[in-house]
């Protein structure tokens, strides 16, 4: 028997981890044995490098960027999400590696195609059943940010325009790659999103 591998994508603030949530408590309501995971840090090593990749200060060069996710991807694919899937388990997981295409790719420096090849490597090509994609217009944070504030901010500027291409990196990859993705808008109601997921997920129950 097999599990399977269900990623949720999208922007900061998209609403993943409670839809994740969510469907996990669905899950383990029908008996299935669920798994939870996210990267960066979804084991004891991963929390480590989550740290330096995220809080560490100083520039980190955008190559050592990349392979600190690839890391962190390489050690929790192999010790726990593979694993568990060969067990029957379902593992659901915040982010993976369409998010270093996707942000690792967005700042103009490296090569989304190189950047996608370093996380299949440290995969070892494990690729996931189900990709949830919770696509929010990134001009909503914008907005938000404008009523608070009404000065132009050039780095605010600049922020939104990288999210912009990260949510635009994220659109074509589920364009792609129809049969993986599901994409829905991070601004429908929790209730409908949720909904809409477990109907898919079931289907892949069947
Ligand atoms: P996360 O913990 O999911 O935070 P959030 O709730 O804000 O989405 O992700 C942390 C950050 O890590 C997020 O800004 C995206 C970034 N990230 C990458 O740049 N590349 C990657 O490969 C992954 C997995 C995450």
């Amino acid at each position: 028997m097999t599990g399977l591998f269900i990623t949720f994508e999208g922007g900061d603030g998209s609403g993943k981890t409670t839809q994740a949530e969510l469907l996990s408590q669905w899950l383990v309501h029908a008996g299935h044995t669920v798994v939870r995971s996210r990267e960066p840090g979804g084991t004891e090593l991963g929390l480590e490098l989550r740290e330096i990749v995220l809080h560490r200060r100083g520039h980190i060069a955008p190559r050592a960027e990349a392979l600190i996710y690839a890391a962190d991807r390489a050690h929790n694919i192999a010790t726990k999400v593979r694993p568990a899937v060969e067990r029957g388990d379902i593992v659901i997981q915040d982010r993976y590696l369409d998010s270093s295409v996707a942000y690792q790719g967005a700042g103009r420096v490296l090569d989304p195609i190189e950047v996608r090849d370093i996380s299949l490597w440290a995969a070892e090509g494990f690729m996931p059943d189900l990709t949830i994609l919770l696509d929010l217009d990134e001009s909503i944070g914008r907005e938000r940010l404008d009523e608070a504030r009404s000065k132009y901010d050039r780095l605010e500027a600049e922020e939104s325009e990288f999210h912009s291409r990260v949510r635009g990196a994220f659109l074509r990859l589920a364009d792609e790659d129809p049969q993986r993705f599901l994409v829905l808008p991070a601004t429908d109601s929790i209730e409908r999103i949720a909904e809409a997921i477990r109907s898919r997920v079931g289907s892949l129950l069947d």
